[in-house]
């Protein structure tokens, strides 16, 4: 029954270059959205990933689109959510750019350096406007303080049915990690725990709940 299902998933950091060498980023490894994706092929389903720059490689099965910025994560994906059932933003999207980039590497000048920045597209935000009655959309929450009342309200403001609030103060789970630890909120007021555990394993919990 499940086997026609098309799920999209974005995963990693996104870059948001000052020059051609150097970036605004943060330590996503990937790892999550690609155990989703893995565990979403074993499933059946067809899987369309785009992906931020990571140190994973493509997994088998699995439609990789690789991505530098937010902006085109945003144009990869557009396409893509347009035909999918299920949608799952796990990508810690950098949220600001540099307003100027140079196109030579810029050289220092004695003193500081104030950067002017801009906001960049929220790729889950605005796609999940567009959300049909027959589409299903998970977003992630990254926290290091007040994580469930976080999630909720990006729950409610992004327009999910699923959100997977994320600690991320502690080492070793989480951001850049081997384990996650979550809290599944659905829209309907459900709330589930899981792990500690291996991002695998969560991926499997998500993607089991969804299904339910
Ligand atoms: N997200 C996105 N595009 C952005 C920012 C976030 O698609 N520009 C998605 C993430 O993939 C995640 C969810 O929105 O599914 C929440 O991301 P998070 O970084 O936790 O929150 P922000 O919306 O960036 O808000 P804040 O940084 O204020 O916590």
């Amino acid at each position: 029954m499940t086997s026609s299902l098309r799920v999209l998933i974005t995963a990693g950091p996104t870059r948001e270059h000052l020059d051609p060498v150097r970036f605004l980023s943060n330590g996503s490894s990937g790892k999550m959205g690609y155990a989703l994706a893995e565990v979403a092929v074993a499933h059946g389903w067809t899987v369309d990933l785009v992906s931020g720059p990571v140190a994973l490689p493509s997994p088998s099965g699995v439609q990789v689109t690789r991505v530098v910025s937010a902006q085109e994560m945003f144009a990869a994906s557009e396409p893509l959510f347009a035909r999918c059932d299920i949608f799952i933003a796990v990508a810690a999207v950098a949220d600001y750019r540099p307003k100027f980039r140079a196109t030579e590497k810029t050289k220092k000048a004695g003193g500081g350096l104030t950067l002017e920045l801009e906001p960049t597209i929220d790729i889950l935000k605005t796609l999940a406007a567009r959300k049909t009655p027959k589409q299903t959309i998970v977003g992630f929450a990254a926290e290091t303080q007040n994580v469930e009342a976080y999630a909720q309200r990006k729950l409610v403001e992004k327009n999910l049915d699923w959100i997977v609030a994320n600690d991320v103060s502690r080492a070793g789970i989480g951001m850049d990690a081997e384990d996650n630890a979550v809290v599944l909120l659905a829209r309907n007021g459900g709330r589930e725990v899981y792990g500690p555990a291996p991002k695998r394993a969560v991926a499997e919990f998500i993607l089991n709940r969804i299904l339910a």
